[in-house]
């Protein structure tokens, strides 16, 4: 695992953190190591410690560098999803009988995995309102909560919260503060830099960014407890593959560019929405409207390529929108090149249905691509006429 001096800049860590020419052959990308094993020289004689490769392997090794450099944390960890880096995190530092105070507007599936797989085991959760700091406050008081989980702009709500202030409240009472910093990307937003003790990714989303690898990660900027994620990582086996996290790393590169282009195409979708006449509102951490746009100004250094619109028709209303975009493909996921329309009531979110964190069903959620903006206009234009 190298990694040579590279600039500050984001861009420039990017592109080069970790990520020297091979020693071998002059590669100047760095080698999809497709190989599970590793020749030793004698018993136990390994070369760059390289045994087996769900206990290390040379790409996924590079794409940790590259991810700890970008969240400016001092370890990264490459899952073979955003779930399974959540899963690995959970149980590392939660016992039976902690508790986890999340925000009522978590992903579904991080809810699901809280509330239906860990809860059998003794992990018990409080949703809560991330911008009610006297409620964090009072949910985080019981001595078995370990975690405050909070997901920023979060998914499918925009909503935003001061991470600096929660880790405040989180760390007055020995808790960790995790962070999704998904939508973000470390690009806009680094929470580690303002006190949070763990940054979680679905890779699949922005750093990925083309839609076609599934992945997660974690960051953390505290040595020990990154030593006992690598052990958990690898006792529980959960890993990203080597040619995942190849092209992982292949789109780090142009992460800066891709999230200059989303945040300005979503921000002009964003007013452009706020004007027509079907819309009710329009969630967007960029409008001066949003509630939290100040915190979000602040923490941030762009608003991102997300945003959600309620329909003043309702949930039928918001269905046929989903259905006539023909730039925009009704599909799940988000963070890709291509713009993305979908209905978290019933698509991503429909694991919540029931419970506290159940998303509005006049709500349609956008990722908004690099096309051309112009584009984008014309076709929630034509579908929304
Ligand atoms: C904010 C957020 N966190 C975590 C996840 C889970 O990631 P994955 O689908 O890669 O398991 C998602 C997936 O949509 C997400 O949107």
């Amino acid at each position: 695992m190298s990694s040579r001096e590279v600039g500050q800049g984001f861009n420039t860590r990017a592109i080069h953190a970790g990520q020297e020419p091979d020693p071998a052959t002059g590669a100047v990308i760095p080698p999809l190591h497709l190989t599970t094993t590793y020749k030793q020289d004698g018993v136990g004689g390994l070369r760059g410690g390289y045994e087996y490769s769900r206990s290390a392997n040379p790409t996924r090794d590079t794409l940790q560098t590259a991810l700890a450099a970008l969240e400016q944390g001092s370890r990264g960890l490459a899952f073979a999803s955003g779930l399974a880096a959540e899963d690995t995190l959970l149980r590392t530092v939660c016992r039976p009988g902690d508790r986890v105070v999340l925000g009522g507007d978590a992903y579904g599936g991080t809810y699901r995995l809280i509330s239906r797989v860990l809860e059998p085991w003794g992990i018990t959760h409080q949703p809560v309102d991330l911008n009610d700091l006297g409620a964090v406050r009072t949910a985080v008081a019981p001595a078995s909560t370990r975690v405050v989980w909070c997901e920023t702009p979060s998914n499918p709500l925009l909503n935003v919260s001061d991470i600096a202030a929660l880790a405040e409240v989180a760390h007055a009472s020995g808790t960790l503060l995790v962070v999704d910093n998904t939508f973000a990307s470390p690009y806009l937003q680094r929470p580690l830099t303002l006190g949070a003790d763990v940054v979680v990714h679905s890779t699949t989303k922005y750093l990925g960014g083309h839609s076609d690898v599934v992945g997660g990660a974690l960051v953390v900027a505290d040595d020990e407890l990154g030593e006992r994620l690598a052990y958990h990582q690898n006792a529980m086996g959960a890993v990203a593959g080597p040619f995942d996290s190849w092209l992982v790393l292949r789109s780090l590169k142009t992460l800066g560019v891709r999230m200059d282009r989303h945040s300005a195409n979503a921000g002009r979708i964003a007013e452009w929405l706020l004007e027509h006449p079907a819309v009710g509102a329009v969630l967007y951490p960029g409008l001066p409207e949003h509630r939290n746009h100040d915190v979000a100004a602040a923490q941030m250094s762009g608003f991102g390529g997300m945003l959600s619109l309620r329909l003043r028709g309702g949930e039928e209303a918001a269905l046929r929108l989903c259905e006539k975009t023909t730039l925009f493909t009704l599909a799940e996921s988000l963070g890709g090149v291509e713009s993305l329309i979908e209905h978290p009531h019933r698509m991503t979110h429909a694991s919540a249905a029931g419970s506290p964190l159940e998303v509005p069903a006049d709500l349609v959620r956008l990722s908004v691509g690099i096309e051309d903006v112009e584009d984008l206009l014309a076709d929630l234009e034509q579908a929304l006429a």
